[in-house]
């Protein structure tokens, strides 16, 4: 028998106020139909008085613990993924776990930009296996509204809040049986030398501010077709499985533009792609636990489908997840 992670229940946020293009370009210079050609985004949420990424956070996990039916008591670790904590220390996390009033067990928060949700997930995934925790919240959330500079209109228009959470339990496993259920296989990567194709101009050590997003968007679109596909086909190898075994691939929601292209790229039928980024924009470390929880509870994503999580973002960091739900 070995141990593996088991996802035993999702959920998700959003903010209350929702914002179409057309009230963006009351705004700034761009308009709906630039918007929906270049990326696919219609609609985002914006974080409005009282919305935090802890607020977000914590209404996300309190689904994914009651789908998964348990006591919050029972959660010993969580690794919440971030760019946008509530305050620079202490971790989110760590408020999140005092709300859910679990406390006593393990909390921190991950900074991998729009890959976070994964490099979160293999850090939990490797505390269950290793027998350092049970139980685990996973969790992705952000308020990236903040951090926009509102008169840009080459990021401004591309990113929205939320945040989605999972609960992973670990269980014994028979390593030979093709059916079990788990994380299966999982890679992260993270390449420095782009720093600065997407940062934030700002940070506590450097200007003592917040500071606000700043991306070369072209550049960025370029390296996620290329490395998300390769990602995909070293966990698809790890597992010893093809891209046509896979019954749903869940991407980071940058671009409907990078998802179609990753898609081709792999010989990946459109139809297998589950994509909210119409209705949620880029949320970044958020969208892809609350794009696996849009497909689970519209009943495409099912107990014993097989499941590819992937992403890629500021750093760069890329990664993906394969799951046996
Ligand atoms: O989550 C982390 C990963 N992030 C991503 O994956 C984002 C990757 N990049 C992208 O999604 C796309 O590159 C963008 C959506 C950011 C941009 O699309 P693009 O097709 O690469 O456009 P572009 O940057 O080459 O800009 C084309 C034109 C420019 O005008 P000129 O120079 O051709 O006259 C821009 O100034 O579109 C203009 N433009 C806009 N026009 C109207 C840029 N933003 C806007 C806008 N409205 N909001």
């Amino acid at each position: 028998m070995i141990r593996r992670s088991v996802v035993i229940g999702t959920g998700s946020a959003l903010p209350r106020r929702a914002v179409s293009n057309a009230e963006l370009a009351a705004q700034v210079d761009t308009t709906d139909e630039w918007i929906v050609e270049r990326t696919g985004i219609r609609n985002r949420y914006i974080a409005g008085e009282g919305e935090t990424t802890v607020s977000l956070a914590t209404a996300a996990a309190r689904a994914a613990i009651a789908a998964a039916g348990i006591e919050a008591a029972r959660i010993d670790l969580i690794v919440l993924a971030t760019a946008t904590p509530d305050q620079t220390f202490p971790a989110s996390a760590t408020q999140v776990q005092h709300a859910l009033g679990c406390n006593g067990g393990t909390a921190f928060d991950v900074a991998a930009v729009c890959s976070g949700f994964l490099y979160a997930l293999s850090v939990a995934d490797a505390m269950l296996r290793t027998g350092m925790a049970s139980c685990a919240l996973v969790i992705g959330a952000e308020t990236f509204s903040r951090i926009l500079d509102w008169e840009d209109r080459t990021t401004c228009v591309l990113f929205g809040d939320g945040a989605g959470a999972i609960v992973l339990e670990a269980r014994d496993s028979d390593p030979g049986d093709p059916a079990a259920r788990g994380i299966l296989a999982s890679r992260l990567h993270a390449d420095g030398a782009h720093n600065g194709l997407l940062y934030v101009d700002g940070g506590p050590s450097t200007t003592g501010t917040v500071g606000k997003l700043r991306m070369k968007g072209r550049e960025v679109f370029r390296h996620a077709v290329v490395n998300l596909a390769s990602v995909l086909g070293e966990v698809l190898a790890e597992a010893g499985l093809q891209v046509s075994d896979l019954d749903w691939v869940v991407p980071h929601q940058a671009n409907a533009r990078i998802l179609d292209a990753t898609a081709r790229k792999l010989g990946l039928a459109p139809e297998k792609v589950v994509v909210t980024v119409d209705r949620h924009a880029n949320t970044s470390a958020a969208s892809v636990p609350l794009a696996l929880d849009v497909a689970v509870r519209d009943g495409r994503i099912k107990p014993g489908d097989l499941v590819m999580l992937e992403a890629m973002g500021g750093g760069f960091t890329w990664g993906a997840s394969l799951i046996r739900m």
